[in-house]
């Protein structure tokens, strides 16, 4: 109570004695455990990262059942690599490319863009090119690639 604590416990007294007796309190406001109202801005924090933890959770579950000659040239796909899911680029000359999902800034596993070319995370929007290196952040590390050989 920030040296308070004397004066407020003599008005918790008033008070609590007051409820008791179903008096009227004029500190009963201030003191109620209802007063507290969620700031709108953390109500959109706390969204935001249920949000986060869904696309987490939700990547991590995805087991993406795509063969590799389904992936057209200039094409990028999730596909599941040893029991683990991972990215897949086709490149102009044919070669495929390999990476792990993972997004290098907290671990939520990046989708394709189609129109981009690039791997996008859902989570806070990391990009990286379809070979893993940055293109913005907040991942500071590219994806890590993966050799098949
Ligand atoms: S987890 Fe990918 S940008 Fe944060």
């Amino acid at each position: 109570f920030k040296k308070w604590g004397m004066t407020s416990s003599a008005i918790a007294a008033t008070l609590l004695s007051d409820l008791v007796e179903k008096k009227d309190n004029p500190y009963e406001s201030i003191f109620t455990p209802s007063r507290f109202h969620l700031n709108p801005g953390l109500q959109k924090v706390i969204s935001y990262n249920a949000d986060v933890a869904k696309h987490l959770i939700k990547g991590k579950l995805e087991k993406p059942d795509v063969q590799f000659e389904d992936i057209a040239s200039g094409e990028g796909k999730a596909v599941t690599i040893n029991g683990r899911r991972a990215g897949a680029f086709r490149d102009e000359t044919g070669c495929l490319h390999f990476v792990d999902t993972t997004c290098t800034h907290l671990g939520c596993e990046v989708e394709w863009n189609d129109s981009e070319h690039t791997w996008d995370c859902p989570c806070h929007g990391s990009r990286f090119k379809p070979s893993g290196e940055v293109v913005e952040g907040p991942a500071i590390k590219p994806l890590k690639q993966i050799d098949l050989d």
